[in-house]
């Protein structure tokens, strides 16, 4: 059977959600850009991603005809980040979703997500999805804080398939947006699998808040509606955050 989706392997492009950007007008709903190596990957607030070339997945999912309004846009990160989890248990790892696109084992980023929208008006009308998920890499660039990949947390003695995995988690992908994104009521349910797996929520932890670089302790209490982080203060008051104005301190 066809899969429901493109994908394009490429060897080397500078970011493959550039690419996928610059594809967007001759790609359909759900094709996927992948690439062997990038030689500028990017990251959220503006880090670069880095990899080693071949070792593991690095690609953009391309949404187009969303019915989804702006307004809602962090349902896309839920759907990426479940179905980044999914994927992992099927591969017996247990992970958990550092808000917003981060996916944590434990206190190891194993895969970080970057999502693009483009609005139209109230509504989306495309959306990139990149991601960069560590596979087979064992060795990392000793200034990358705390990576981990599927290799090192199985301990797999041989490499996985990169190609029967990216089909593996577009197969999970796709399923998600099929289930949730025009259904009634799909919004509430992702966002409870999203709660159900958001690392450190319920406990006591350090945080800055970025605005005034100034430490405190809260406990993440939930999201607002549309996504923001909800923390609550050692004083008793509920705090919201919106993605570049709150940082963990590990
Ligand atoms: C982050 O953790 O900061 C997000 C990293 C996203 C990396 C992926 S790799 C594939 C896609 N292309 C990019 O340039 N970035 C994303």
């Amino acid at each position: 059977m066809k899969n429901k989706y493109d994908i394009i392997w490429l060897d080397k492009v500078d970011s493959t959600n550039d690419e996928a950007r610059r594809r967007i007008n001759a790609c359909d709903n759900l094709s996927v850009v992948t690439a062997l190596t990038q030689t500028h990957g990017r990251g959220q607030r503006g880090n670069s991603w880095s990899s080693a070339p071949g070792m593991n997945l690095m690609f953009s999912i391309v949404l187009k005809d969303l019915n989804v309004r702006a307004y809602d846009q962090f349902v896309l990160s839920e759907i990426a980040a479940l179905s980044v989890t999914d994927f992992l248990s099927l591969h017996g790892i247990k992970a958990e979703i550092k808000w917003p696109n981060d996916i944590y084992v434990r206190k190891r980023k194993i895969c970080g997500i970057l999502v693009e929208n483009s609005c139209r008006g109230e509504w989306l009308s495309s959306s990139i999805i990149g991601i960069g998920l560590n596979v087979n890499q064992r060795n990392f660039d000793v200034n990358l804080p705390n990576p981990t990949s599927i290799v090192l947390e199985t301990e797999e003695k041989d490499e996985l398939d990169l190609h029967e995995c990216l089909e593996d988690f577009m197969h999970l992908f796709s399923r998600y947006i099929g289930r949730y994104l025009n259904i009634t009521g799909g919004y509430m349910k992702l966002r409870k699998m999203y709660l159900s797996l958001l690392w450190r929520k319920g406990d006591w932890h350090a945080f800055r808040d970025l605005a005034s670089d100034a430490e405190f302790v809260g406990k993440i209490a939930g999201l607002s509606d549309i996504g923001h982080l909800v923390v609550e203060t050692q004083e008793g008051g509920l705090r919201e955050f919106a993605f570049k104005e709150i940082g963990y301190i590990l």
